[in-house]
Parts: C-alpha cells; structure tokens; sequence
C-alpha cells in the first residue's frame, strides 16, 4: 500500500467488526508513528491503549451514563470548536453531520437513535480496542499540532496493517472519568480518543465519504506563472552578479 492509497482509505469509520488486534500489532503502529516529525523534536505523544476487559469496563460506564441523560463529566478542558464557529466551517460541520445522519436513516428528531448513535461513539463504534492521546498540559499550540501529526501516522499505518481507525474528540466530554479510570498523571490532559480494529464494510455508516473542500478554496499559489521577460532578466543580472 503507498501513501496515496494509506490516505484515500482512511475514512472515519463508525461501524468495526469484532475481530480482535493483537497487542503486537497496536505496538508496531505506535511505535512506527513515532517517526512522525515533531517541533525540537519533543514528541509530545501520550497513548493508552486499551482492550478486552479494561475497554469494557470504561465503554459500558459511560454508555450507562448517556442513556441516564448525561452529555459530560463537566467542563471541556480544552475548547472542542471555536465558541463562535464562523463560515465556512460552520456549513462544512453542519453538512458532514447532516451526511452521516442520511447514511444512517436517523433524523434529528429521532431523539433515541441519536442518542444511540452519541453511545456509539463511547463504544469506540464496536472496535476491540480503544486509544487514548494525551498532552503535557504545559505545551502549546505548536505541540498540539505535533500531537496530531502522530495521531495521522497512526492511522495511516493502521491502513498499512489493514485496520481503520476512527478519531473520537467525543471523549473529550469526559476528561476526568477517563484520567481517573486511566490513573493518567494528572500534568497530562486527554486529547482525544481513537477506535482501531478491523471495518465492518458491509455497514451503511462506512459506506460514504466526507466531502472536502476545494483546492481553490484553501490554497494560494504564487510565484508559479511562467517567468515574464522582466523577471527572466531580473534573475540573469542576478546569477551574473
Ligand atoms: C481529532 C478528531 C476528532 C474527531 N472526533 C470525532 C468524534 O468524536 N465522533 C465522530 O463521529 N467523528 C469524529 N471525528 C471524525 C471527523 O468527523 C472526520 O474526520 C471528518 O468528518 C472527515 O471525515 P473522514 O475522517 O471520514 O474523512 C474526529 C476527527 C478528528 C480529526
């Protein structure tokens, strides 16, 4: 598999067979993601990785505590999404959840399948094993982003072992309960969580893809038209120079 097909395969996926994954294989990708590159080189990355019973026994708690009505354990410790979500992120964000609930068949309005699809999520969508990603609570924006180019080669080389992974910031609501059930040092703060295991093809859930911008919308070239004469001249009396 290259990199291309790594990339274009990777999708979020919301629905895993219960095949299990070895702890050989979950180390292989953590340790092979190291070689992500991070600013001075800190490598900020924490993991949890969790299976079987430990999995279960954090899954099943907070599944409990949302069909009761909870959303969160309190405050996020960190802002999920901007508090003013401006465009046109606010239209992609509204779009991929409107995409997802129409490959599902859920409404809105259908108030218990969306909370079932909310208990989903803390289920690890039925993955055999459950990730979690951690950062020094002292590093800033620089190694947050270092955080998540470790989280991209995790989930590029779970393709490569032919696994599919889902990022869950959903775990993010429940910071304490993990850091607790974890015994996370306390100098630490939960990132996300991520699913890992093997796709349940067949689901509807899997069976759409994310849209994504185009390039046109993002991107800003310059420098790229060809040369004019002025230019052209302009480099010649420099190289002379
Ligand atoms: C850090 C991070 C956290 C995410 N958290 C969740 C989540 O809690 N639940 C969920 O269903 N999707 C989650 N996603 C998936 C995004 O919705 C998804 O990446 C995006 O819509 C693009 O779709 P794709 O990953 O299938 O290409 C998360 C993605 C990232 C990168």
């Amino acid at each position: 598999m290259d990199v291309t097909q790594a990339l274009n395969s990777r999708i979020t996926c919301r629905a895993f067979l219960d095949t299990p994954v070895s702890a050989e294989t979950v180390r292989a990708i953590l340790k092979g993601a190291t070689r992500a590159p991070s600013g001075g080189n800190l490598q900020p990355q924490h993991v949890w990785a969790l299976a079987g019973a430990d999995l279960k026994g954090l899954t099943d708690q907070i599944s409990r505590r949302i069909r009761n009505g909870e959303i969160s354990d309190g405050p996020t410790e960190y802002n999920i999404f901007p508090t003013a979500m401006k465009e046109p992120y606010l239209s992609r964000r509204w779009q991929v959840g409107a995409d997802m609930y129409t490959a599902l068949n859920v409404t809105r309005l259908d108030v218990e399948e969306f909370r079932e699809q909310l208990v989903r999520n803390y289920q690890f969508f039925g993955a055999p094993v459950g990730l979690f990603f951690a950062i020094d609570r002292n590093m800033q924006q620089g190694q947050w982003s270092d955080l998540g180019m470790y989280i991209m080669a995790v989930m590029l080389l779970a393709r490569e072992h032919g696994l599919h992974t889902a990022p869950l910031e959903a775990w993010a609501m429940f910071p304490r309960t993990v850091q607790a059930y974890l015994k996370m040092p306390s100098e630490l703060m939960l990132f996300c969580g991520m699913a890992l295991g093997v796709m349940d093809e067949a689901h509807r859930v899997n069976r759409w893809r994310a849209r994504r911008a185009e390039l046109s919308e993002f991107a800003h070239f310059r420098g790229f038209e060809p040369m004019t004469a002025a230019a052209r001249k302009s480099e010649q009396l420099t190289a002379c120079a």
